[in-house]
């Protein structure tokens, strides 16, 4: 089933594109989002007063980056939470929160067992899953699907887009019901999720090469850091994660404005530094922030590998290397940022011999507590 590739990543990455387009495929009509799934829901959604996301592991990481789009667009507060962790502190519940939950599988035992209790607890559950008829979409109230087909390799990858398409998905439902955007900005942030995936073809097109070649040269790192701010703060702990269990590499993601909180301590000669870099496009002045974040570390010798949008120059006096990923509106930007450190973790396993199908210690469903 790999067909030509030489493992299921490899294929799974490259099927990111259509990941994302099958995820969107009889969501949007005329430019509105609309999901079937959520007919009859409607009234339930308006009177939401709270999203809490739970999910682990690269789940949970999706559910953070959609954290910023839910409250940003729907104005409803969101937490997000790792399953294992939510139902062990006696949280607040009430009938009017909206618990999603994140799996690709289905059947994690943790994020299983903290719908149960969100239920018990008279919450609503929502579920965000990649497997038809799994134990969590049947255990909630609800289920929109992802459609990014069956994922085979531990790493999670195309699911991980699928899963911040779905809860794009969500957030533009909930807005419209809610009119907390206008007709306007729905249909702008349509147009968006609509390119993304011949923007995620470019990035795989273009960048693949170099990144597996810097890869190589980079197989004897010890320890790899990952730097991002707002959505690309949890891009950065996603490509952390694939890089401890794929190439069993020490890896850290940090938001780019902690780096002088502590995290800064870590820098030294040579240390390698991925850093995810906002639109300068984009509102406040992040952009500049984390350009000054990334002078910081290289003046204290950090090897800086930036991914930045096509034509942003500011990065080139200050990075090492500089992975480009097409313009998006600044929201939609993790779904281009993270293909390139899919690659990287994907091309550093490889260069150390590693299989990156079956990572030692690791199961891809997790059906234990
Ligand atoms: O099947 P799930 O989405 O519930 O799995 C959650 C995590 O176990 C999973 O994302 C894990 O972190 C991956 N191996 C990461 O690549």
């Amino acid at each position: 089933e790999k067909g030509g590739w030489s493992s299921f990543m490899a294929k799974e990455v490259a099927e990111e594109p259509e990941a994302v387009a099958k995820t969107l495929l009889g969501r949007i009509h005329e430019g509105r989002v609309e999901i079937p799934e959520l007919d009859g829901m409607d009234d339930l959604l308006r009177g939401i007063d709270r999203i809490l996301v739970i999910a682990c592991g690269t789940a949970a990481y999706a559910g953070m980056v959609g954290k910023y789009a839910l409250e940003s667009w729907t104005r409803v507060p969101v937490d997000v939470e790792l399953a294992h962790e939510f139902r062990y502190r006696d949280p607040v519940l009430s009938p009017n929160t909206l618990v999603v939950s994140i799996s690709q599988s289905g059947e994690t035992m943790d994020t299983l067992m903290a719908v149960k209790y969100a239920r018990e607890q008279g919450a609503k559950t929502l579920s965000i899953c990649n497997t038809q008829g799994a134990t969590i979409p049947r255990e909630s109230d609800a289920v929109v699907y992802t459609h990014a087909g069956p994922e085979v390799a531990v790493a999670s990858t195309k699911a991980f887009v699928a899963q911040i398409t779905a809860l794009y998905l969500l957030a533009l439902h909930v807005a419209r019901l809610r009119g907390t955007l206008s007709a306007e900005q729905l249909a702008d942030n349509v147009a968006e999720l609509e390119a993304i995936p011949g923007k995620i073809v470019r990035v795989l097109e273009t960048e693949q090469e170099r990144i597996s070649q810097f890869a190589h040269w980079m197989a004897d790192t010890r320890s790899v850091l990952f730097l991002g701010r707002h959505v690309g703060y949890p891009i950065a702990m996603e490509g952390a994660l694939k890089l401890k269990e794929l190439a069993y590499i020490h890896a850290e993601g940090f938001a780019a404005g902690e780096l002088k909180h502590g995290p800064i301590a870590l820098i030294e000669a040579g240390q390698p530094v991925f850093v995810v870099v906002p639109s300068p496009r984009g509102s406040g002045d992040m952009h500049r922030k984390v350009i000054s974040s990334i002078e910081e570390i290289r003046a204290r010798g950090a090897r800086v590998i930036a991914i930045a949008e096509e034509g942003d120059a500011a990065v080139l006096p200050v990075a090492d290397e500089v992975l480009r990923i097409p313009l998006a509106a600044p929201m939609f930007e993790p779904l281009l940022a993270v293909v390139p450190l899919h690659i990287f973790a994907m091309g550093l396993a490889t260069a150390k011999g590693l299989d990156v199908d079956q990572p030692r210690n690791l199961a891809k469903s997790v059906t234990v507590e």
